[in-house]
């Protein structure tokens, strides 16, 4: 088993650390914030993610999982050090690594001979590069192992990937990191480091691709009396297209797709390609946020100054407690900026939002409304009293923007209702 330091504890530093904790190695995460770093000490997670607590709490106990403050700390005894710190969009759209070289430059002075740093935040191509530069050292090989975590369900997916990628120039350090992951079945691909980058923005590029993709069709059977639920199913069964990732909705969003899609366009204009196809990607994802919030507009006449409305859901997706460019909030900001007086609910969000009233039950936010959207696919919202919404609103419409609940007792119970591709 490994000494491994992990910088960095967001969600993919944090989940990654307390896995290969779960997996018998001897982790330290290191963080610049202290008190984030006291709160982990005392197993107090910040995220919300399936059975992350349980395996921290699991590593505490066990002394396999510790936390310390600042990078140098948990590197100086390491076989390995995963740099996981952010990759903010920078001002041009491309992404800035200012965080990583940071890292890096702090680690550079106390890393272990023939230790191996391991870039797992999402870097554009060419960074094992500029980290080797930052490092300036001849005997720690870097090498690239990109993250393909969803939030929300992150430790099953580091636990199941669908693939482990590795990208390294020195073979030996490629195969000291695969077995890192011994006990975890699933293909390797060992390639270089440009290559292994280039697979992470590709895949989420392709991922968001299909998003958008089955977003404009939902705009065409919404044209043609189509259902987007069974053109999708009957798309998603051909093997070479797969089912997962057509659901329609608001638009992507979160803190990857977005940053990365648009990191991706630098790249390939760095590169000298113009990737109009990603950039078409892009543009359909902003006016999908436009339709979604065009459909509430239209169930209020066209006149939204001054009308109540209510949401459902302000996260950028269920199961997380992320509101990093949230679709909600887009297609929210969208019809407060003409003037409508939102209320929203959403079981992982209980602060208040600039401009948006955040109460404690679904309900409670219909109340007076002349319009409620559904924006987040919360499973909870498919079991709530429809009957009870519609006598608190004062106009019982609905925008489901995803198509989650029941839209034959959305009309038994007279509802007008606007869903996502379907009539
Ligand atoms: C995404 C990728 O799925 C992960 O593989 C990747 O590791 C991660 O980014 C990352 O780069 O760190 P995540 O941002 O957690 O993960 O969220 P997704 O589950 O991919 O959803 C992204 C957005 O697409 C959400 O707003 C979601 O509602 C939307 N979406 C997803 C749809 O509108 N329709 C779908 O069919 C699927």
């Amino acid at each position: 088993m490994s000494r491994i330091a992990i910088i960095g504890t967001g969600y993919v530093g944090l989940t990654t650390g307390a896995c290969f904790s779960a997996l018998g190695h001897d982790v330290v995460c290191a963080d610049i914030d202290a008190a984030k770093v006291e709160r982990l000490k005392q197993g107090d997670i910040p995220i919300l993610e399936a059975g992350l607590d349980e395996i921290v709490r699991e590593g505490l106990e066990s002394g396999r999982l510790t936390f310390v403050l600042g990078a140098a700390t948990a590197a100086a005894d390491c076989e390995f050090a995963y740099l996981c710190v952010p990759t903010p969009q920078g001002e041009d759209g491309s992404a800035d690594l200012s965080y990583i070289e940071q890292a890096a430059r702090e680690i550079a002075p106390v890393l272990p001979s023939e230790s191996v740093v391991v870039n797992k935040s999402t870097v554009p191509v060419g960074s094992t590069r500029v980290v080797e530069r930052a490092l300036g050292r001849d005997d720690v090989a870097v090498v690239s192992n990109p993250e393909f975590l969803r939030e929300g369900s992150a430790v099953h997916d580091f636990m199941n990937p669908d693939r482990i990628v590795i990208g390294a120039d020195d073979q030996s350090a490629a195969i000291k990191v695969a077995s890192l992951y011994l006990g975890v079945a699933a293909p390797l691909i060992v390639t270089d480091p440009a290559s292994a980058e280039t697979i992470k923005y590709a895949a989420n590029s392709f991922l968001a691709t299909k998003i958008s993709f089955i977003n404009a069709v939902a705009a065409i059977c919404e044209a043609v009396g189509a259902d987007i639920n069974d053109v999708a199913l009957g798309i998603g069964y051909d093997k070479r297209i797969g089912s997962e990732f057509l659901k329609p909705g608001p638009g992507f969003g979160g803190s990857c797709f977005p940053k990365d899609t648009r990191a991706m366009v630098k790249i390939a204009e760095e590169g000298g390609y113009d990737f109009h196809l990603l950039k078409g990607v892009i543009q359909v994802n902003d006016e999908q946020y436009d339709r979604t919030a065009e459909k509430a507009i239209e169930l209020m006449d066209g006149d939204v100054d001054g009308k109540q409305v209510a949401a459902w859901g302000l996260t950028f997706k269920a199961r997380t407690d992320d509101l990093r460019e949230s679709p909600s909030l887009e297609v929210l900001g969208r019809l407060a900026a003409r003037g409508a007086k939102v209320r929203a609910y959403d079981p992982a969000v209980s602060h208040q939002l600039d401009g948006i009233e955040v109460v404690a039950d679904p309900y409670d936010a219909c109340d007076g409304a002349d319009v409620l959207l559904v924006l987040t696919e919360w499973d909870e919202f498919k079991w709530l009293d429809l009957g009870e919404v519609k006598a608190r609103m004062a106009t019982p419409a609905v925008v489901d923007a995803r198509n989650l609940l029941d839209r034959s007792a959305l009309i038994r119970r007279g509802f007008t209702f606007r869903g996502i591709g379907r009539r």
